[in-house]
């Protein structure tokens, strides 16, 4: 008999990191839900606003009812232009030992939802007190690649991606660790005028490019999933997603790199302009330790999720990665489907069905 040893037992592999895995976890994927339903009720209606409005109000109710003291440290912006979900709002009960900072992106992909498009999600993360980065509502630049580049980092610690070099180096590394050639890579990045010399280099190193008109966020949580067909997102897009991807991308072993920049200065603006910006943003990025020395400081992984206990959950409004779209059936029931994982490494694809009067409408397959 041949016993093939195993670094965890398999109750040390299924039992979750900590309390927030423990109690919240389940709740978030309620959370992520009761978002994208709502969300799906305004699908392809053309008024993103209220698709968005009515995910994060309901975002917001199901979160108030978690026994938790939780901080918003990604949210729907400064608590000035944002009256709900705003950075810095407390929500939860306030009950109970745990304190939790707090991700949301109550529904990713505006546009999409309300075009009927494909890649709307309701997405959220939480990680124990000051584990996730504290920053403002801007861009980040960024590099999102699975674990199978990590495993290669560790093995060449002299080739490693790099934020600051060419296209083409990082993209060498990528087809090494995943054992394949540049030109069997696909790099996902938002088709925007400000990556047009990114996508040229990208072409120009090989690489086929999947140009996406918004949402970079599910597809840099898909660059650590095998079979997705998705292997490197690249370029600038919210901050928030950004962190939110940091947080699933923890989780599964994969690595972000990543740097605050003003949209101003990304999508190319006049210089004016650009002042004008610093001037507005300054201020408010300075109170959040964001200066402008440090504000071009390359971000990882742990810097934009510092915390151990972390959770996500995603939920699909319209058809996604891996993910199946919000079907609502007769009298408001509803199935949905949603991706959630915890820093123990557990992943669970959940396909659940809201009955809302169980007189009313019988079980939909
Ligand atoms: P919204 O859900 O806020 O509409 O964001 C969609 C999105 O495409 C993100 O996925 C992406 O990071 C960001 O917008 C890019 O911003 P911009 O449209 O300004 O380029």
């Amino acid at each position: 008999m041949i016993i093939i040893p195993h670094p965890k037992t398999v109750e040390e592999m299924i039992d979750c990191a900590g309390p927030i895995e423990c109690e919240l976890l389940p709740r978030l994927i309620q959370v992520t839900e009761a978002a994208a339903i709502a969300a799906a009720h305004q699908m392809g209606r053309g008024n993103k606003s209220f698709a968005d409005q009515v995910a994060v109000a309901s975002m917001r109710r199901m979160l108030n009812k978690l026994d938790m003291k939780g901080i918003i440290k990604i949210g729907e912006g400064e608590r000035d232009e944002a009256p709900m979900l705003y950075i810095g709002e407390q929500v939860g009960t306030g009950k109970g030992n745990l304190e939790v900072d707090i991700a949301v992106d109550p529904l990713e992909g505006t546009n999409l939802a309300a075009d009927g498009g494909p890649g709307s999600v309701a997405v959220m993360a939480m990680a124990e007190r000051d584990g996730i980065f504290h920053g403002p509502d801007i861009y980040m630049d960024k590099i999102v690649v699975g674990p199978d580049v990590v495993r290669y980092e560790m093995d060449h610690p002299d080739e490693r991606i790099d934020l600051d070099a060419p296209v083409k180096h990082n993209l060498e590394i990528v087809a090494k660790a995943l054992g394949r050639d540049i030109d069997e890579l696909v790099v996902v990045i938002l088709d925007r005028p400000r990556h047009a010399q990114k996508i040229t280099e990208i072409r120009e190193a090989g690489a086929r490019v999947r140009l996406v008109t918004d949402g970079d966020l599910m597809p840099g949580v898909a660059t650590a999933v095998r079979g997705s067909g998705i292997h490197v997102v690249m370029g600038a897009g919210g901050s928030g997603e950004a962190v939110l991807t940091a947080a699933a991308i923890k989780i599964l072993g994969g690595k972000i790199l990543a740097r605050l920049v003003l949209p101003t200065v990304a999508n190319g603006k006049t210089k004016d302009k650009i002042n004008e910006e610093i001037e507005e943003k300054m201020p408010r990025l300075e109170k959040m330790g964001i200066t402008l020395k440090n504000l071009n400081d390359v971000l990882d992984t742990d810097k934009l999720v510092p915390g151990k206990d972390v959770i996500f959950s995603a939920t699909a409004v319209t058809p996604g990665h891996f993910l199946r779209e919000v079907h609502l059936f007769g009298g408001g029931d509803a199935r949905v489907h949603t991706v959630s994982m915890g820093a123990s490494g557990a992943v669970r694809f959940t396909d659940s069905i809201y009955i809302k009067d169980k007189h009313e409408t019988p079980l939909y397959l």
